[in-house]
C-alpha cells in the first residue's frame, strides 16, 4: 500500500483536461488516493474511456470519479461544476492546455492566439474565479495551475503559447498574495516536455529552425504524465501546508540550463 493512501479522502478536487495527459494523470493519482475527483475536458469520448476503464479494472481505486463533458471556461460547464462540487472544492487543478502551432510574432493566426488565450488564462481565470468563494467560504483550498518550462524562458513554444504560460505564472503568484492570508495556496509547476496527446506541430518553418538546434541539444527527454501530476498532487495535499507563490519547475532540470 502507498504510504500517500487517503491523502485526498473526503476531499473534492476539480481537474480540468482530465481526458488526456497531465490532467488524466493527476485524475487518477487522486481518486488512487482516495479523492473526489470532478474531472472537466472538452473531449466527452475521452472522459467516457476513462470511466470505462476505472469501472474495467479488478481493484477500482477508492475515490469517486464525476465527469463533466466540456469546455473548462465555459459557463454552463462551470455551472455544472459548481453543482457537482455542492458546499465546496478542496482544491482545483487548472491543467488544460494548447499548444499555438510555434507560431512566431509574424505569423501567428488570430484564432490560433484568440484559441490559446482563451483555454490557457481566461478559462482558467473564469473556473478558479467561480470555485474561490465556496473556498474562502470554507477557508482553505489549494489551486494548481499547469503553467510551461515555455513560461521560464522564449525558447521553449511559439509566442502565443509562451506569453499564455507567462500570463499563467502572474495570476499564480497575484491569487497566492491575495489569498494564502485566507487559507487558500496557489501554485504553479512548469513542465518540460512530456508524453502526452498535445499537439506540437509546428506551423512555422522560421520556428521550425530556430527552435530545432536548441530543443536538440538543451531539452531533457520527455516525462511520462504521471511524473508531472506526482509534484501536482503534491502541491494540492497538506504536505504542501506552507507552500503558495511557487512555480516549481517540473521539468528534468531543464529549468537549469
Ligand atoms: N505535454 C507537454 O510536453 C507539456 C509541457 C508543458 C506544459 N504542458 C501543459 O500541460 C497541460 C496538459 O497538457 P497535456 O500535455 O496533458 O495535453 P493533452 O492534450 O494530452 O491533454 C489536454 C486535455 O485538455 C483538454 N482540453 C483542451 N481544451 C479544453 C478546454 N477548453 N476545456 C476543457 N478541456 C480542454 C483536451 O481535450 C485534453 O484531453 C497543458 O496546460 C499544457 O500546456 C504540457
Amino acid at each position: 500500500m502507498s504510504i500517500y493512501r487517503g491523502r485526498f479522502s473526503a476531499r473534492t478536487i476539480v481537474v480540468t483536461g482530465a481526458g488526456s495527459g497531465i490532467g488524466r494523470a493527476v485524475a487518477m493519482r487522486l481518486l488512487e488516493e482516495g479523492g473526489r475527483v470532478v474531472g472537466v475536458d472538452i473531449d466527452a469520448g475521452r472522459l467516457s474511456s476513462l470511466e470505462q476503464e476505472l469501472r474495467a479494472v479488478a481493484t477500482p481505486p477508492p475515490g469517486d470519479f464525476i465527469p463533466v463533458a466540456g469546455s473548462a471556461g465555459d459557463e454552463t460547464t462551470i455551472g455544472r461544476v459548481r453543482a457537482e462540487v455542492g458546499a465546496h472544492a478542496d482544491g482545483l487543478a487548472n491543467v488544460a492546455g494548447i499548444m499555438d502551432g510555434f507560431e512566431p510574432a509574424a505569423e501567428i493566426q488570430n484564432e490560433t492566439w484568440d484559441h490559446v488565450l482563451e483555454v490557457n488564462v481566461s478559462s482558467l481565470m473564469r473556473l478558479t474565479r467561480a470555485l474561490l468563494p465556496e473556498m474562502l467560504r470554507h477557508g482553505g483550498g489549494s489551486i494548481v495551475n499547469v503553467s510551461s518550462e515555455a513560461a521560464q524562458r522564449g525558447s521553449a513554444a511559439g509566442t502565443p503559447y509562451t506569453t499564455s504560460k507567462f500570463a499563467v505564472n502572474g495570476f499564480t503568484l497575484s491569487t497566492a498574495f491575495f489569498y494564502s492570508p485566507h487559507g487558500i495556496r496557489c501554485n504553479a509547476v512548469a513542465p518540460g516536455p512530456v508524453l502526452t496527446n498535445i499537439d506540437a506541430r509546428f506551423h512555422s518553418e522560421h520556428a521550425r529552425a530556430r527552435l530545432s538546434p536548441l530543443l536538440a541539444t538543451n531539452v531533457p527527454p520527455p516525462a511520462q504524465p504521471e511524473e508531472v501530476a506526482a509534484a501536482i498532487c503534491w502541491l494540492l495535499s497538506d504536505d504542501a501546508s506552507n507552500v503558495s507563490g511557487a512555480i516549481l519547475p517540473v521539468d528534468g532540470g531543464w529549468a537549469a540550463v
